[in-house]
């Protein structure tokens, strides 16, 4: 029989308040607590969500015996810290993206998870949308047949968000818009295609927009307004080849700011078909009639896949199901993070 499960928000943020939105529409989880650093941000998140207890410090909030699970929605740096904390303290984690700043933490997260056996899950939304499951379902019918290449485009003509604060100084980071948006695009083209075994990168980031701060120009900033006194020593474009062994390729592009039009695109190539995935437009490209044809996909895309997260999360606390992110699959993400700025570093490709 399926428990209520009490749940703790820590990071009352910008996807801290996504996380109590989706609770609400979990059938067993009860929203119970909210922590911030900030006490004025979190007094009016826990107004404006309805949440009953409040903590300044996170390590107060796993004191408390009545909550079963955690959303971890803070800052990248203390992703691990905090997962680690909270594992060691009972509590099951769902952690946001990216899982960490490297490999190495991912591993001491999923050792504590270990350690503790608790429910830890990685928050790869995208996952949980339906044009995923549509391409997913195409690759596992074998409508694309060997599936050799993948080429994802996520760019941004202006982009880079909170400029000057946590997003843009690396310490508390880990990086721009590779350890920040590419984590979407590369996961969700591992999770439709299987393709886990990344073995080696080729990669170049670069840093022209961020720096000086007063000279960028921007239309909207995701956690703005820009910090003038602030820090930029993250990457704002990247490209380069991800090679999976001697099957296949992926070739990406990343830019939270370039002189290039906005794009938002996946196409995975196979030796029967293609799809390319555009926003939330899936578009198969196959043969009629011995030609070049194209099938356009309509779906209803009405789907809030925050809520069917937290909903999976909550399910495998209450041990009906598997979480359908695992962190395992996030240290190979982290690895590959890893590979990449290395290999930028290094000026040459690097193995994974
Ligand atoms: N899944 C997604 O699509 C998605 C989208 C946006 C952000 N994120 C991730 O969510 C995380 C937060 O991003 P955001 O945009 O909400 O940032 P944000 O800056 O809006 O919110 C972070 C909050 O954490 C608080 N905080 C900092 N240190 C803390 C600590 N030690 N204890 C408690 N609270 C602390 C800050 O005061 C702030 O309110 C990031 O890791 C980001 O990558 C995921």
């Amino acid at each position: 029989m399926s428990r209520k499960i009490k749940v703790g928000i820590i990071g009352a943020g910008t996807i801290g308040s996504v996380h109590a939105d989706a609770y609400k529409k979990v059938a067993n989880a009860e929203l119970v607590a909210l922590c911030d650093i900030l006490p004025d941000k979190l007094a009016e998140k826990a107004k404006r969500h309805g949440v009953p207890v409040t903590y300044t410090d996170y390590k107060e909030l796993l004191k408390n015996p009545e909550i079963e699970a955690v959303s971890i929605c803070v800052p990248n740096n203390m992703h691990a810290p905090i997962a680690i904390d909270a594992l060691n303290a009972g509590k099951n984690v769902m952690l946001e993206k990216p899982m960490c700043l490297n490999a190495d933490l991912a591993r001491q997260v999923i050792a504590a998870r270990d350690a503790n056996k608790k429910v830890l899950q990685i928050g790869m939304v995208r996952r949980q949308s339906t044009e995923a499951d549509i391409i997913k379902k195409l690759i596992e019918d074998g409508r694309l047949g060997d599936v050799y290449q993948i080429r994802v485009k996520l760019i941004r003509r202006r982009g880079i968000p909170g400029l000057g604060g946590w997003f843009t100084t690396k310490a508390l980071s880990g990086g721009g818009g590779i350890i920040d948006i590419s984590v979407h695009a590369l996961d969700l083209s591992m999770y439709v295609t299987g393709l886990w075994n990344p073995t080696a990168v080729s990669a170049k980031t670069y840093s022209k927009f961020g720096s000086p701060i007063k000279d960028y120009h921007y239309v909207s900033m995701w956690a703005g307004p820009p910090k003038m006194d602030g820090t930029f020593d993250v990457d704002d474009y990247a490209a380069g080849l991800i090679r999976f062994g001697d099957k296949a390729t992926l070739s990406f592009e990343v830019a939270w700011a370039c002189n290039a039009r906005d794009e938002n695109c996946i196409e995975i190539l196979g030796d029967k078909g293609g799809v390319k995935l555009e926003g939330s437009n899936v578009v198969l490209l196959t043969e009629y009639d011995n030609r070049p044809a194209d099938i356009k996909l309509d779906y209803n895309a009405q789907r809030d896949g925050f809520a069917d997260e937290l909903t999976k999360f909550i399910a495998a606390v209450n041990g009906e199901g598997e979480v359908p992110a695992t962190p395992e699959q996030g240290l190979i993400m982290m690895r590959v993070l890893d590979a990449i700025y290395k290999s930028s570093d290094l000026n040459k490709e690097v193995e994974i």
